[in-house]
């Protein structure tokens, strides 16, 4: 085969599956098997990083950077908390910004707002502030300042005026981490075109986040628990085949890469049960737990009825829906705290994407009129 038919293949492959398998970049960061169902992140493991005694988003933040040769500073937590407490004097002249109903049009805006000029730890940093200071504004509560004693995922809790303790911390610890980069994702991508274009780091953050706002990448945890709650205390099997009928997806199932269950699934899902060990709530959480196992089993079952040449399994946002609510965050501020965590390898593409200098410029074909 030559060049021509080789670069004609390309495209082919490229425009009949939005870029699958193509590879654009790269990347010390993060590896994804999707057959085997692994995820490295940084060298390790997500479970290794995730379920660590001493598990940190901190510790994840840094190894990212590092790998990326972003010259992350020796004090990272501390720096990451200088930055939240910057971030928080921002907030009287953002608050407009952070006020727009929909919690990532907030964090949007405040973002391209108060971001501008920020270094990749003062936009790390600023993101928890800006959630948590945009949903206690839209719900007209007092703000809560970050503290310096706290680590990231504790302050987070705490800005949001939850219950914060060690156990409670380090399960968002463990979502964050899991999240924190995730190969060539939409938003990584994204972050990484913007990068390629010389642009400083605030646009690069802006174009990842903006790509968080579609349902199809990160926006399914809130549709997950929409449908645990159809379906809490009857048969799921009946519910789901009617979302199929009228043409819907089933949110929290499918993968564009793992063809087995998503890894980040199993680490949520033992994360949860160590809470359950701990939560005063355990009953309840356990009850979730169970009646989630079983509309994920049923899920299974009637998608491969209708998909028998293509599995489709439970993907990470199934178990984020429920981690996350059994931390008491609202379901409208998840796409959001994802972006809390994905961004610490949001920052280290931009940087890895930056060292390269090279643009990222792919091909279309034209399918248009033509001149008469
Ligand atoms: N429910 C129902 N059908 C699904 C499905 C789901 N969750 N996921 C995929 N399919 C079906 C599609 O309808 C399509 O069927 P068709 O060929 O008959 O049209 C086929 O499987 C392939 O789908 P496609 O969109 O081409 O696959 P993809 O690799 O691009 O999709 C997702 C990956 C994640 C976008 C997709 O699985 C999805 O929409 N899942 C639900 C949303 C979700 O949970 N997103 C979070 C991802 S982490």
């Amino acid at each position: 085969m030559d060049n021509a038919e080789l670069c004609a293949q390309a495209a082919l492959l490229a425009r009949a599956s939005g870029l699958a398998g193509v590879v654009v970049a790269d990347t010390r960061l993060s590896h994804v098997d999707g057959e085997a169902g692994e995820l490295l992140i940084a060298g390790a493991r997500a479970e290794a990083w995730a379920l660590a005694e001493d598990a940190a988003f901190e510790a994840i933040a840094r190894r990212l950077l590092e790998l990326a040769e972003a010259s992350p500073p020796s004090d990272l937590a501390g720096a990451l908390s200088l930055a939240r407490q910057q971030a928080f004097l921002q907030v009287p002249e953002l608050s407009r910004a952070l006020a727009v109903p929909d919690a990532m049009d907030s964090l949007l805006a405040a973002t391209a707002q108060g971001g501008a000029g920020s270094d990749q730890l003062g936009l790390l940093g600023a993101l928890p502030v800006y959630v948590a200071a945009g949903a206690r504004l839209r719900a007209g509560l007092p703000l809560i300042a970050p503290s310096r004693e706290r680590s990231h995922a504790a302050d987070f809790l705490s800005m949001l005026g939850l219950p914060v303790s060690r156990a409670r911390a380090r399960a968002l610890d463990a979502y964050l981490i899991t999240v924190s980069d995730h190969g060539l994702n939409a938003s990584t991508f994204a972050a990484r075109v913007v990068a390629s274009t010389g642009a400083d780091t605030m646009p690069c953050l802006v174009a990842a986040l903006a790509a968080l706002k579609g349902p199809l990448h990160g926006g399914a945890p809130g549709p997950v628990l929409d449908m645990l709650d159809a379906t809490e205390g009857s048969e799921p099997k009946a519910w789901l085949e009617a979302e199929l009928a009228a043409g819907r997806r089933i949110m929290g199932m499918g993968h564009r890469i793992y063809r087995v269950r998503d890894p980040r699934a199993f680490v949520f899902e033992r994360t949860l049960a160590r809470l359950a060990e701990q939560a005063a709530s355990s009953p309840a959480l356990a009850a979730r737990l169970a009646h989630a196992r079983r509309v994920e089993q049923t899920a299974e079952a009637v998608l491969s009825a209708r998909h028998p040449e293509r599995p489709l399994r439970a993907n990470v946002e199934f178990y984020t829906a429920l981690l996350l609510e059994a931390l008491g965050i609202p379901r409208e501020l998840f796409s959001a705290t994802f972006a809390v965590g994905r961004a610490a390898g949001w920052l280290a593409h931009i940087a890895e994407q930056r060292r390269t200098g090279k643009l990222i410029r792919p091909a279309s074909r034209y399918v248009g009129p033509l001149p008469a």
